[in-house]
């Protein structure tokens, strides 16, 4: 009987695919693009057909949860492959993944207007360098565009060649330097982009980037104190928020805490120390978790959290840049809120 069904599916399956044909299909993005497509195919495939760079890390397969957009009319019934990244509220929203909704008939969606701006970003890498032991600064240059505008705290896609996979990184760099992108990217054991990235990314390898893309970034209408929390690569949007704030000679006073273990897992110190000696309202604050002997600490030490609590002053007139693992973001957030920061001032990238 199983096995009768199974057949069944597989029969209705490969049916769908080669003998359904849905014709014209329309779809209206944000009530005033429209594609004409021939129906059959994802919606995140059109888009990217008509180059909308919705993000997305698993090409397609429903595994990051990346591309989110509003289905407003015509995407049919969410599937059980999307459920996990859709919280019920948002799901009567008509939120979904675009990677998931089948265009069989005309389609109305929102997307973030800041998504129809992300564009195709073909670069050249001018600098590979280790920061830590598996931490590596990579410094690409714009070919085409030969520059491009970002936030600083936003992020671009890093597609790994030969496959449709991409992966997201924050950008390092100031926004003022348009004409170059700077990573700082971990390794990840086993992890497909970061390990080619560290094994086989090379000087002058030319690579596609998509974006910029993220909601995180400086609020620069904003006069109040800010307070950054970081740890590993965490440090990167946050170092593109500094870079930034430092070129408008930091006009607003900044305390950066960043986390680390020993010293060895502590990067950017010198630029960091510097800007502190350059900008009597900026405060850089390591602190290492486990020091070693070796490293003869005399700065902070305990979990960022911790450092956070004894040192930051209270007060409502402050707003957070955060950016580091989940857990890290999840404390740090307790503690600023207990310090008096509303959670809409709190902005944080998880990863
Ligand atoms: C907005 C945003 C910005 C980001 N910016 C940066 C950045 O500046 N620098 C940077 O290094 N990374 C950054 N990341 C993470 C990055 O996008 C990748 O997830 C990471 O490099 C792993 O990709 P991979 O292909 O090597 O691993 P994958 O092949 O995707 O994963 C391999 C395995 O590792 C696990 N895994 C994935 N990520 C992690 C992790 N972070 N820690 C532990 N295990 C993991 C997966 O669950 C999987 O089991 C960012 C992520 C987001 C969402
Ligand atoms: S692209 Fe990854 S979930 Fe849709």
């Amino acid at each position: 009987m199983n096995a009768i069904l199974l057949a069944l599916a597989i029969v209705l399956v490969v049916a769908e695919k080669f003998l359904v044909t849905y014709g014209e299909c329309k779809i209206t993005i944000n009530k005033e693009k429209m594609l004409t497509v021939n129906g059959g195919n994802t919606l995140l495939n059109y888009f990217a057909e008509n180059k909308i760079f919705v993000p997305s890390a698993c090409g397609g397969k429903a595994t990051c949860g990346y591309c989110k957009v509003e289905v407003l009319s015509g995407g049919g019934r969410i599937l059980p492959t999307e459920e996990v990244f859709i919280p019920r509220q948002d799901r009567i929203k008509g939120i979904r993944l675009a990677c998931q909704v089948k265009v069989k008939n005309d389609i109305d969606v929102l997307i973030s207007p800041d998504l129809l701006e992300a564009k195709e970003i073909k670069v050249t890498v001018f600098k590979i360098t280790d920061l830590t032991s598996d931490i590596k600064y990579i410094i690409l240059k714009l070919d085409d565009p030969p520059s491009i505008k970002f936030k600083p705290g936003q992020y671009v896609q890093f597609k790994i060649p030969e496959t449709d996979e991409f992966r997201a990184y924050s950008i390092a760099s100031s926004p003022l330097q348009g004409n170059i992108i700077e990573l700082v990217v971990r390794l990840v054991p086993g992890g497909m982009c970061s390990t080619y990235i560290h094994e086989a990314l090379d000087l002058y390898d030319q690579i596609t980037l998509t974006g910029p893309f993220g909601e995180f970034y400086l609020r620069e209408d904003s006069d109040r104190d800010i307070i950054c929390i970081g740890g590993g690569c965490g440090m990167a949007p946050i170092r593109s928020i500094l870079l930034h704030l430092k070129e408008k000679n930091m006009p607003r006073k900044v305390m950066y805490f960043f986390g680390a273990r020993s010293k060895l897992d502590l990067f950017f110190t010198e630029e960091l120390n510097e800007l502190e000696r350059n900008f009597s309202n900026f405060k850089y604050i390591p602190a290492l978790s486990e020091p070693k002997p070796q490293d003869n600490w005399i700065g902070e030490t305990g979990l960022i959290t911790q450092v956070v609590e004894r040192i930051m002053p209270e007060g409502s007139n402050q707003e957070a840049y955060l950016c580091g693992p989940p857990p890290m973001i999840d404390a740090s957030i307790k503690v600023l809120t207990k310090k008096g920061i509303r959670e809409i001032h709190i902005y944080y990238d998880k990863f």
